[in-house]
């Protein structure tokens, strides 16, 4: 559930009027919710009662301060995959001590900011970072403390560029593999096993891969028992999948008690603290992007709506053919039912916002693209030299800007002109 709903037809966010922050902020931009926001934190932790847990909230579904603030306030962890988003949770007030950090590619100097500040934990994801890591500690004279992130090699069933745990991707140590990888973990003088870790992919609709992912973990768990390694948490990522259309993903309350179920059957589960890295079941339906019809194209095959909005704004319709809902604003003025493709400003053929929606609009009418507040903004770009939108938080009946809209002299913020001298000679 969340808190995007139509009073009156005029659709609302929290007790906020979208209408109201487009006429006074501009669009496109992205508007979040601060108690759908909790409300999706809460339904997590609420639903582990007493095991002992770490939610680690995925920085990279969407990085605002204001979003990592409220996390962090709320009690969260974070999983990071670059210092970057590090300094972020840092700035936003989060505790290292609840920080993972996830990435197939760590750098020397990410690891040691890591290790300066005190992070929970590595999830190591290859023996050449294991590696890596030893020699920074080393140098540091400190102690890294490693989960090894295992590849289960499991279908996720879902999109194959955002599905992780398959022995043909990129992530993680097979499985096969983990055995000798651990024990070599343990050898090491500067790195300490604490964890297990994997994440399998996002936007799973169904309990059964991560179920199946658990068994392959519990029989390795007991391998290492029997060789004296022991695993104080288990990190099993994130991956939860939303509601964008009609998928009926398990709720983090269904999820957990599966997974609780099959842990107390398991001797050690109870001793297990449970990580989880969930991004889009937090963020995504917390937000929403607003755009504005710039012009209506009648054309004999197709209809256009070209809006504000495009691909550099909001990408993942164009790269993954994700389908998100797009719904007009106000709704109390008629107007005529057309199908129309949602366009946007870049001159690309692929710059679609959604395809063949049936829509009640005029131009100048105000959209919102639903479930945007994850993999939203994070992932905008200044193609086509198009300033980044503004991000609004909105709580109750205030709205808070976030992050102010990118101006255009910010687009060439860094740039240099080549010195005179050398043009003379073009
Ligand atoms: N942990 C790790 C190690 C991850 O790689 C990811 C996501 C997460 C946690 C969070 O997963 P979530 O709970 O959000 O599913 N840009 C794509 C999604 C890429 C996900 C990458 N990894 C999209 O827009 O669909």
């Amino acid at each position: 559930m969340d808190h995007f709903n139509y009073r009156d037809g005029v659709l609302y966010a929290e007790d906020v009027p979208l209408s109201r922050i487009a006429a006074e902020h501009g669009t496109p931009c992205y508007v979040y919710s601060k108690a759908t926001l909790a409300r999706h934190f809460r339904a997590y932790t609420e639903a582990l009662g007493s095991q002992s847990h770490l939610i680690c909230y995925a920085v990279k579904a969407n990085s605002n301060l204001a979003v990592l603030g409220l996390l962090a306030k709320l009690g969260a962890g974070f999983d990071i995959v670059s210092v970057g988003e590090l300094e972020r949770v840092l700035k936003a007030g989060g505790d290292p001590a609840k920080v993972v950090f996830s990435g197939v590619a760590k750098q020397a100097n990410e690891m040691a900011r890591a290790l300066e500040v005190g992070i929970k934990c590595f999830n190591v994801e290859s023996r050449p970072e294991l590696e890596r890591l030893n020699a920074v500690a080393g140098e540091l004279g400190k102690t890294a403390p490693v989960s090894l992130r295992v590849n289960p090699d499991v279908d996720a069933g879902t999109h194959p560029y955002i599905s992780t745990g398959l022995k043909d991707n990129k992530f993680g140590i097979p499985v096969d593999e983990a055995l000798a990888v651990y024990e070599f973990a343990a050898s090491l003088s500067h790195v300490k096993v604490v964890g297990l870790d994997c994440h399998i992919g996002s936007q799973l609709t169904e309990t059964a891969p991560f179920l199946d992912a658990l068994e392959r973990l519990l029989v390795l768990m007991e391998r290492l028992h029997e060789r004296g390694i022991e695993i104080e948490h288990l990190d099993l990522g994130g991956g939860l999948g939303v509601t964008y259309r009609d998928e009926k993903p398990p709720q983090p309350f269904d999820y957990a008690s599966q997974l609780l179920s099959r842990l107390s059957c398991w001797e050690g589960g109870k001793k297990l603290t449970l990580l989880f890295e969930p991004g889009r079941s937090i963020a995504a339906n917390a937000g929403v992007m607003l755009t504005r019809v710039e012009f209506l194209k009648p054309g004999e095959g197709k209809n256009f709506a070209i809006v504000d909005a495009g691909m550099n704004d909001l990408i993942r319709p164009s790269l993954y053919q994700a389908w998100q809902a797009i719904v007009p604003v106000d709704t109390r003025e008629a107007r005529e039912r057309a199908v129309y493709d949602v366009v946007g400003p870049v001159c690309e053929t692929g710059d679609f916002l959604g395809k063949e929606r049936e829509l009640a609009i005029a131009e100048n009418d105000l959209l919102a693209v639903r479930s945007a507040g994850a993999y939203g903004f994070v992932m905008a770009s200044n193609y086509n030299s198009r300033p980044r939108p503004a991000e609004l938080m909105v709580d109750g009946d205030a709205c808070y800007v976030v992050r102010r809209r990118e101006s255009v002299e910010s687009l060439w913020a860094g740039e240099a002109l080549l010195p005179d001298s050398t043009l003379g000679q073009a």
